[in-house]
């Protein structure tokens, strides 16, 4: 008798025990886009609304190893439909989150579930992909960060997102002009108040000789950021989530475009009573505190010895790049540019009719994303784009799913690989990469009502 009343304990604590599917443990987590408030502005200004992930500007920090695989349930509880973009990630065509590209937007009340593997570590970021000038600017990204099997040694990191908001200045509410004449047509949505995870001062607190791992995302619709830092002194370990070969020392001014992530290594030389600052500089060239660590004590007594790089990224070679096929990109358009017509939506227009439509911006005569990608490649071949900037503003090319480098123009070696690249006024720069990512890409400027108002192309590569 007892043994049998054992045995049937046992059963049932082994029924239990077995993996029972439930509702809970299939769906993914939930990363539901909703209306929220954030304090942006200083205090004694009254809250924003905001739209944000989790209803919070940033959304909520995702984390996870490399190599693992990332699931997200999006669960629209705005009132516009949206989608999610994984900024940065080499990622699976079908989950690169670019409404009307790659997945229908998701309606109001809706879910879609993004599901995809990590094969890079790094600093990367999700933003919404519809609408993305009114969208992004509203408060909806988050950082995205992918951990690599061993940390480097460092105390502690902070992850820093600076946005530049464009608020009321009594009530703190977000301009409501989106898609503004001035801002498609001349520099983006400038805003007048600049944020570091949401606050317009960040306080922190550090001490003498800590070593910190900073990782900075540029969320901001059109600024480009100029940084500095202020008793931190340190090394550049990554760009757009990509190792550096070797680390670099951290110049004076760090320039940061829309859409760029920035590691950085950095130890605290200030000494206990002053504060270091991550500081911005504005358009008057006054620098303003970002981030302030005060200084309560020391870690150690003298600083370490440099780091040494961040373990590479899988792939990192773009081979054949001389004999490669080079495609050329002409940008053209914006106030002050030399577009006088352009093709929109099959049609030729003129300048002024395209003005007309809300598009100032062209990429070799073609308005906006048409039918034609710009290139087709074939999988696996090495690309060259040569990016001509004949306007007189700034661009911040963004080529989706596949990082590049820059092919440097005195010599034949190329940069570190990126998925942004500033391209100045009047400048041309080219890029080369491997095509190696199945699929339909996009490729724009992150001023992100340049990209409204003309500025989106698309790479097709084939799938095999
Ligand atoms: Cu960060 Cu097409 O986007
Ligand atoms: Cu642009």
């Amino acid at each position: 008798m007892t043994i049998h009343r054992r045995g049937l304990l046992l059963g049932a604590a082994a029924a239990f025990a077995m993996p029972m599917p439930s509702r809970s443990e299939t769906a993914p987590r939930a990363l539901v886009a909703r209306p929220g408030k954030a304090q942006l502005a200083p205090e004694g200004y009254p809250e924003t609304d905001i739209w944000g992930f989790e209803g919070q500007a940033p959304g909520p920090l995702l984390r996870a190893r490399q190599g693992a695989r990332l699931q997200r349930r999006l669960m629209n509880e705005l009132p516009v439909p949206t989608s999610v973009h994984w900024h940065g990630i080499r990622i699976d065509n079908a989950m690169d989150g670019v409404a009307g590209l790659t997945q229908a937007s998701v309606a109001p009340g809706e879910t879609f579930d993004y599901a995809f593997d990590l094969p890079d570590a790094g600093t990367y970021w999700y933003h919404a992909h519809t609408n993305s000038y009114e969208q992004v600017a509203r408060g909806l990204y988050g950082a995205l960060i992918v951990e690599e099997p061993e940390a480097p040694d460092v105390d502690r990191e902070e992850t820093l997102i600076l946005d530049d908001w464009r608020l009321d200045h009594e009530t703190a509410q977000i301009s409501g002009d989106f898609g503004a004449w001035h801002d498609l047509s001349h520099a983006g949505r400038m805003g007048n108040i600049i944020t570091t995870n949401g606050s317009f001062i960040l306080q922190r607190a550090a001490r003498t000789n800590e070593r910190l791992r900073l990782r900075l995302i540029n969320a901001a619709s059109a600024r480009v950021l100029t940084l500095s830092l202020a008793g931190l002194e340190g090394w550049v370990m990554a760009l757009d989530g990509m190792p550096l070969a070797r680390p670099i020392a951290a110049q004076d001014t760090l320039l940061l475009a829309p859409a760029q992530r920035m590691d950085l290594i950095v130890d605290v030389t200030a000494a206990e009573g002053e504060t270091a600052h991550l500081a911005y500089m504005d358009d008057d060239g006054k620098w303003w505190s970002q981030v302030a660590w005060d200084i309560t004590g020391s870690a150690a007594s003298k600083p370490r010895p440099a780091p040494g790089a961040l373990p590479p990224n899988p792939r990192q070679a773009v081979p054949g790049v001389a004999g490669a096929r080079t495609v050329t990109l002409v940008m053209e358009g914006g106030a002050m540019g030399r577009l006088q017509a352009a093709t929109y939506g099959g049609k030729r227009l003129a300048f002024r009719e395209l003005a007309e439509r809300g598009q100032f911006w062209a990429f070799n005569g073609t308005v906006g994303r048409a039918d034609a990608p710009l290139v087709k490649a074939a999988l696996g071949e090495t690309l060259r784009i040569r990016i001509v900037n004949d306007t007189v503003f700034p661009h911040a090319m963004h080529l989706h799913g596949m990082h590049f480098r820059e092919v440097m123009k005195d010599s034949d070696s190329l940069g570190p690989l990126r998925d942004t690249l500033l391209v100045q006024r009047g400048e041309t720069r080219e890029i080369a990469f491997v095509a190696d990512n199945p699929g339909d890409w996009l490729f724009h400027c992150h001023m992100l009502a340049h990209a409204a108002a003309g500025m989106t192309t698309w790479i097709k590569v084939a799938r095999s």
